[in-house]
């Protein structure tokens, strides 16, 4: 595995191949792991880049603790056969202040752009700096950063961008907990809850699969239940997949997504379904 930190050096060691990037932020897990394994489907080569994006992070969030484990990172990726390790440090990738940004699809303003003003901007703008570097023709996404997921591939078909973009299905530990970097501010108390913003979303997704006409007030009372359990819930909302507008009657392939803070930690998730008549979860 080649591990480059300079854009031009970048260019001169990428093969003429095909090329599956995977955007991470580092301090890597089996989710993380598995979007490599993916890659690895779609294409020869396989970059994977790490880049603690400052432009993401709001005034007020964890920028600064975010958890960085290059040289562990660095291991799992060689043990993965990762071809190319793109690792730009930040004056590399923003040599002076970005004042161009990209602007998402008004649906960023929703659900986690609610919460996190400025947050897809970031995103969608290093996202596509990382494409412009590595050159990729695929690159991959996990699901379980669903609206993401869906700003990406609004960018790319809006700015004729020419790559596939593939979403990865989410890896969860064992008591359905979906993996995350952010997982490791938990204490042990709050670890041993945390798999209870799952649980609730599935529950609630049954509830809605049952009685597809309740929407609304099966997703308050998830969101009163996670609040009577002790979390702080920032929402949960059910949408339709395709572009996370609100349900209209018609549409049965929807997807219920939730976001709360347990303690000092903000988690996320989310459940795909379909309300056709005895959908399974
Ligand atoms: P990061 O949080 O490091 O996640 C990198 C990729 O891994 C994202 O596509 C995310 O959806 C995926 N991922 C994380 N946990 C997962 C899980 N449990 N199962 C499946 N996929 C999972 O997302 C970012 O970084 C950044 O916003 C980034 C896209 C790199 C831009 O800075």
């Amino acid at each position: 595995m080649r591990v480059i930190r300079e854009i031009p050096l970048l260019r001169s060691v990428l093969p003429a191949t095909e090329i599956c990037l995977v955007p991470t932020m580092g301090n890597l897990h089996h989710g993380h792991l598995a979007l490599v394994k993916e890659a690895r489907l779609h294409a020869e080569c396989v970059a994977v880049s790490i880049f603690v994006n400052r432009l993401q992070f709001g005034p007020h969030e964890d920028f600064d603790k975010y958890p960085r484990t290059f040289s562990e990172d660095v291991d799992k990726l060689e043990a993965a056969g990762v071809d190319v390790l793109f690792a730009p440090d930040e004056t590399s990738l923003y040599p002076a202040r970005q004042t161009v940004v990209v602007t998402p699809p008004p649906f960023a303003d929703d659900l986690e752009g609610r919460f996190r003003p400025g947050f897809f901007h970031g995103v969608a703008t290093v996202v596509l700096k990382l494409f412009n570097c590595v050159h990729p023709t695929v690159a991959i996404f996990g699901k379980k950063d669903y609206q993401q997921l869906l700003v990406i591939q609004s960018m790319v078909e809006q700015l004729n961008v020419p790559i596939s973009i593939v979403g990865s299905e989410i890896v969860r530990d064992s008591d359905g907990l979906a993996l995350s970097s952010r997982n490791t501010y938990l204490s042990k108390e709050e670890r041993t809850e945390a798999p209870a913003l799952y649980a609730v979303l599935r529950k609630a997704a049954r509830r809605i699969i049952d009685n597809p006409g309740d929407v609304l007030p099966t997703c308050e009372q998830a969101s009163q239940e996670l609040t009577h359990r002790g979390w702080r819930c920032d929402y949960i909302e059910a949408r339709r997949r395709s572009d996370l507008g609100l349900p209209e009657r018609e549409d049965s392939n929807l997807v219920l997504l939730g976001a709360a803070r347990l303690g000092n930690t903000r988690l996320i998730d989310n459940i795909e379904f379909n309300t056709a008549p005895s959908a399974a979860l």
